[in-house]
Parts: C-alpha cells; structure tokens; sequence
C-alpha cells in the first residue's frame, strides 16, 4: 500500500509530542549555571536525568534534590567527559539503573582560571586543557552515548556551541571590564560545532538527530559595566537568563522537533542577525 502522504492536524496531540515522560536523558555540566536548569525542565517534562559533572560540583547530590522534587527516579554520575574510561562507565551505570538512553545534552566547559588570558600569553597547556575538556569531551560523550542510541532505535542529542563559533568576539564588549574571551575557547567551540554537522548526517537514517543550541550571555551576576556594554550590542538590549536556554532543549530533545536535525539554534537575542 502507497504510504499516506497527508496527515490530518487535528489528528496530533501536539502537545503531548513536547512530553519527555520516561525518557533517560544524560545531561554533562548538570551542575553548572545552564546545567541546572536543563536538568530542571527535563525533569518538569517528566524525564529521568543523569546528571553529570566532576567530582567538586557533587552531581550525585543535585540528581537526589531533584528526585525527591519530581518523585521521579534520576541518577547522579561524577566523572570527567574527557576520559574515554568514566564515559564508558557513565554508559555502563546508565544503562544498569535504567535500560536505556533516549537522550544526550553536552552542556559541560572548561573554565580554566587562566581562561581570560591574552592570545600572546596562551601557554600549549591551557590550551590543550580547554580544547580536551569542550571538545574532546563532547566527541567522548557523542561517540559512546551516540553510538549506543545509533545502535539502539535512535535519540537526540544536543552539543553546545557557542556565539563564538558563529561570529567573532566583539572585542568592545569587555572594554573596561575584567572579562575576555580566549581563543581556545573559539576554536574548541568551533569543533564542536563541525563535529555535530557531521554527526547529523553519519547518523541520520539512524535515528540520532544532533542538534545545537547556541546560548549568548547568560545572566550571572555580571559586573555592571560588562551589563551596560552588553546591552548596547545586543538587539534586545539585554542578557539571558538560564532558563531561556533550556526551553529550547525541551524542544530539541522531544519528538516535537522530530524532523530537525543539524540544526543550531541560537539563543542569542539576535546578536548576530545584524
Ligand atoms: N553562560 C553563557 O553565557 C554561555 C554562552 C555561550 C555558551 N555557553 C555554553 O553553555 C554551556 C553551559 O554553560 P554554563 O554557563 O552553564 O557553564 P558553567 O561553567 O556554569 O557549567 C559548566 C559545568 O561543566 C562542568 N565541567 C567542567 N569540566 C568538566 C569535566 N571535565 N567533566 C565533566 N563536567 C565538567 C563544571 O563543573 C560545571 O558544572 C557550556 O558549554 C558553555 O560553553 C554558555
């Protein structure tokens, strides 16, 4: 029979396709500024989260906090995304407490202290640090959590770029501020941005969709100068706040965004639309 080529709107619960009840979605930098609230509107759509991050941040902690606030199982995993042997684990312990992985967002970086460092004075180790962490990380995490969905029926997963990877930094920005933004940074962003095209395509009749999402400026109580600065570049004369970001996850993880894929979607305010 020819398949039907049509499908009747009224037909579709839409938003039911925006649920993530009983999906196992893993989500890397859990604890951080945008991790905690991924973790928090995965959780409130029903999903079980496996946050992740290293050891300090106490991922284990923050997966009991949410749990006992949305009575639903989750699982708390520390480790380091840029070692192939605590991926493998994550996979190993994921699997064993729930039997299967339907999601992956990478929202893990490296803030090395020496992060705002000038470009002259970028020694080969921190930059080996950042680009291990941000980029090999999310190649870690893609490659043993991905190949598994691939192998598996499929899932989403969603890499972290940055406005940096798009455009350059607008040195302006941080006149008169104590901030900056390094190179590694840039480029190991860049990579990530590159390597989730890729993977777009290498497992697109596989049913893993890779996607982006691009947040800019994320509120974090900034030096006022560094506000003002912003708002003046910025089309919506404002930052973000965390939670702006992660309603896009919401979308990018559920079979509502079931025919996107490669995509970047920007959570910028417009900042490069001009
Ligand atoms: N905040 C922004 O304005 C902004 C803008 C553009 C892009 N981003 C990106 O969004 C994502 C989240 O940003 P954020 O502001 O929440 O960052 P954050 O620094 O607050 O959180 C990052 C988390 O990653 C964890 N982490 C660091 N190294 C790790 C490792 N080796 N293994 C596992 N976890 C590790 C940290 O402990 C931390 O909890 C990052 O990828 C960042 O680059 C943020």
């Amino acid at each position: 029979m020819e398949p039907k080529r049509t499908t009747d709107p009224t037909t579709i619960n839409f938003r039911e396709k925006f649920e993530l009840k009983g999906k196992v979605i893993v989500i890397t930098g859990a604890c951080g500024l945008v991790g905690r609230a991924f973790c928090e509107a995965a959780a409130q759509f029903g999903a079980h989260v496996v946050a992740v991050d290293i050891p300090q941040a106490d991922p284990a902690a923050f997966a009991k906090e949410l749990e006992e606030r949305h009575d639903n199982k989750m699982l708390g995993v520390a480790l380091d995304v840029a070692s192939k042997e605590d991926v493998s684990a994550l996979l190993a312990s994921t699997l064993d407490r729930f039997g299967t992985i339907d999601g992956l967002v990478n929202g893990h970086q490296n803030k090395s202290h020496l992060i705002f460092e000038p470009f002259e004075d970028v020694s080969e180790d921190n930059w080996d640090t950042v680009v291990n962490i941000n980029l090999k990380g999310t190649f870690l995490t893609c490659q043993v959590l991905g190949s598994w969905m691939a192998n598996n029926g499929g899932g989403s997963i969603i890499n972290i770029p940055s406005t940096y990877s798009v455009v350059a930094p607008n040195q302006n920005l941080y006149k008169g501020t104590s901030l900056g933004c390094p190179a590694a940074y840039s480029a190991s962003k860049g990579g990530i941005d590159a390597l989730s095209r890729y993977l777009a395509s290498y497992w697109a009749t596989k049913k893993v969709r890779v996607n982006m999402i691009t947040p800019h400026g994320v509120w974090n109580n900034h030096e006022k100068q560094f506000e003002d600065n912003f708002a003046r570049f910025s089309p919506m004369e404002r930052l973000s706040y965390n939670h702006e970001v992660a309603s896009a996850m919401i979308y990018l993880l559920s079979d509502a965004s079931s025919y996107v894929t490669g995509d970047n979607m920007l959570v910028e305010g417009g900042w490069t639309v001009w």
